[in-house]
């Protein structure tokens, strides 16, 4: 059966990007505009994939939507507290998970999280009621005094997870959420992503992967970012599936979500 949906309001334009370092192109012209999706009886955030082969661009457009690296070109909006009046992204309005799990090393996951939750003159208290309730329902309540060295690679990068939900509003950017973790772990952040996709009607989710499956599993929408041909080395978007479009999002698996794999890696493979 296909889900109804209708599209709201714009959450996310990442508008004819281009991004130079040094001298050397690395993405261009990239363009994605991601729209708050409706479903009646639904908080329903969005979640998009990002995916294509290694050294195409994905951290580097993920470091552009974060504001970490300016585009060289073009622009990247999000909604602002005034509405209709988009603003230009900056560091700190966007959650980030990069490829390497920061944490702070001096700090115990209880404290990252603290730190990551104090803004404005929130209550001390109520802090500490959310870091508690955050770290017991992610399954870290017993290593909360542990210091991110002394954790595992799984409890570090939800640590990682939960650090940037506190600190960041609805939107959360995730650099190869699931590699190098094991079949459970793998489980885990994948229904804590559903969890925090359900949490707020805006919760937007944008991840990379090299796993096509978990891609098309999760995501509704996916996004390839590829070389354009073999003379031009640089990044950009090849393609584009909308699975509600498709009629795959929210649905268990089967085999169109198959199919749909086997012509995601055909794109993937020619750019
Ligand atoms: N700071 C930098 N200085 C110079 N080149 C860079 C820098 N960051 C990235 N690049 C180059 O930009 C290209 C894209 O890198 P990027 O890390 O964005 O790829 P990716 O798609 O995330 O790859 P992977 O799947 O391996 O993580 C690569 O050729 C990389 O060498
Ligand atoms: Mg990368």
């Amino acid at each position: 059966m296909k889900h109804e949906y209708k599209l709201g309001g714009t959450v996310l334009l990442v508008d004819n990007v281009s991004v130079t370092i040094g001298d050397k192109p690395i993405i261009e012209n990239v363009t994605m505009e991601e729209h708050d999706v409706i479903r009646d009886g639904h908080n329903q955030g969005q979640m998009i994939a990002v995916v294509g082969r290694s050294g195409r661009g994905k951290s580097t457009l993920f470091k552009a939507i974060t504001g970490l690296r300016k585009p060289t070109k073009g622009r990247i909006l999000i909604p602002s507290d005034e509405a209709n009046k988009p603003i230009e992204v900056k560091e700190g309005d966007v959650g980030f998970v990069d490829q390497k799990y920061t944490l702070f090393r001096h700090l115990t996951l209880y404290n990252q999280l603290k730190l990551a939750a104090q803004k404005g003159s929130t209550p001390e208290s109520e802090i500490h009621g959310r870091v508690m309730e955050l770290l017991s329902k992610w399954g870290l309540e017993k290593a909360k005094d542990q210091y991110p060295g002394h954790c595992s690679g799984g409890q570090r990068q939800r640590a990682a997870i939960l650090s940037q939900i506190l600190s960041s509003g609805y939107f959360l950017v995730l650099d190869e959420p699931f590699s190098g973790l094991d079949v459970g772990n793998v489980e885990d952040v994948k229904s804590m992503l559903r969890l925090v996709n359900a949490s707020h009607e805006l919760s937007t989710i944008i991840f990379s992967t090299h796993d096509i499956e978990l891609a098309v599993e999760l995501a509704d929408k996916i996004y390839v970012i590829g070389f354009p041909s073999e003379d031009k080395q640089i990044g950009t978007i090849v393609s584009a599936f909308d699975l509600k479009t498709l009629g795959l999002a929210w649905q268990s698996y089967g085999k169109e979500h198959i199919d749909l794999v086997h012509d995601i890696k055909k794109k993937i493979l020619a750019s």
